[in-house]
């Protein structure tokens, strides 16, 4: 198993990497990323990151072989790509101010990549992650099943993170499904959260349970104002736990971003829904019951979907 990271010269990237790695399910991981001038001095921050990251195979004891590249060429033969690559949000911005930039950026190395790797798997986790992998699978002219965005897991977990808080109990626990668009209108499904099988409504009050929603829906806002930029171990960590999905053929059900084609009534557009993870990539989309409260919220975030597809349509005909 070939993995490549593109974009692994930045946090996001090398923590996908390195969680891949310490994960030890795939032979190698390479990680691309472009040179950057500082001064008269090349730096090359991809190939410095697997160097570290290798030096750590000892301790955490790896196998996984990290190399660092600025082209595309070692990146040959790769069964699954993560693309990463784009610049990140700073405070103030929402995701969709990066649209520009980051469809150009995604379109240029959907294409690089699969000049290398034709059969390989996509991951998309850019942002703003629907429209970034709608124009992923646009580009790629692969099947569905092998293109999809990441951020269902990280949402989520999000969401297990601050409800195990609340609860005073293990993360491990927790079992919860969320839908809808990488954004402030995703669609955090209260109804399908059990801890340990107990519905959450049993154990948490409704109005706890409604702040908990609503500091997912802005989890990654909350970090960009913490730190200035936009967050990495979690987005890292839910990339590669995809990927490992894939690589060990572990039929694991998440929300992912996929292209839609009429499931929940909607088309032509990328959003998360569950699906089976496994080789090959998606081999199921599996729809859920919807009562119309929560059907309401899908089809908002689905009108916001389609919004920013529009304007994607425009820059790319411009
Ligand atoms: C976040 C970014 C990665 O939610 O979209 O943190």
């Amino acid at each position: 198993m070939k993995i490549t990271v593109v974009g692994a010269g930045g946090n996001v990237g090398s923590t996908a990497a390195l969680t891949i790695a310490q994960r030890d399910f795939a032979k190698e991981v390479v990680m691309v990323d472009l040179e950057r001038k500082d001064g008269d001095k090349t730096l090359y921050p991809s190939k410095g990151r697997a160097l570290d990251q290798w030096q750590t195979a000892p301790i955490h004891n790896f196998d996984t072989k990290l190399t660092g590249t600025s082209e595309y060429g070692p990146t040959e033969g790769s069964d699954i790509c993560i693309i990463t690559a784009g610049v990140p949000r700073k405070p103030g911005m929402s995701r969709d101010d990066l649209l520009q930039i980051n469809a150009d950026i995604v379109k240029k190395v959907t294409h690089q990549l699969l000049e290398k790797s034709p059969e390989a798997i996509i991951i998309v986790v850019s942002n703003p992650l629907d429209l970034m992998t709608y124009i992923s699978y646009k580009e790629s002219g692969l099947p569905i099943e092998k293109v999809m965005g990441m951020a269902g897991i990280l949402d989520t977990a999000r969401y297990k993170a601050f409800l195990a808080e609340e609860l005073e109990c293990s993360p491990k626990d927790i079992q919860a499904q969320l839908l809808g668009g990488h954004g402030d209108t995703m669609v955090p499904l209260p109804r399908y959260t059990t801890v340990s099988g107990i519905p959450v409504t049993q154990l948490i009050g409704k109005s706890k349970l409604d702040e908990i929603i609503e500091r997912t829906k802005v989890g990654g806002g909350e970090l960009v104002g913490l730190m200035g930029t936009s967050a990495w171990y979690a987005p890292g960590a839910a990339a590669a736990q995809m990927a490992e999905a894939i690589a060990l053929d572990q039929n694991r059900i998440f929300p992912c971003s996929t292209y839609l084609t009429g499931q929940y009534g909607l088309n032509d557009l990328c959003i998360g829904v569950p699906v089976k993870l496994g080789h090959g990539g998606i081999k199921e989309i599996i729809e859920i019951d919807m009562d119309s409260d929560e059907k309401k919220l899908m089809d908002e975030s689905a009108g916001h979907i389609q919004k920013g597809l529009e304007d994607l349509k425009r820059i790319l005909a411009e």
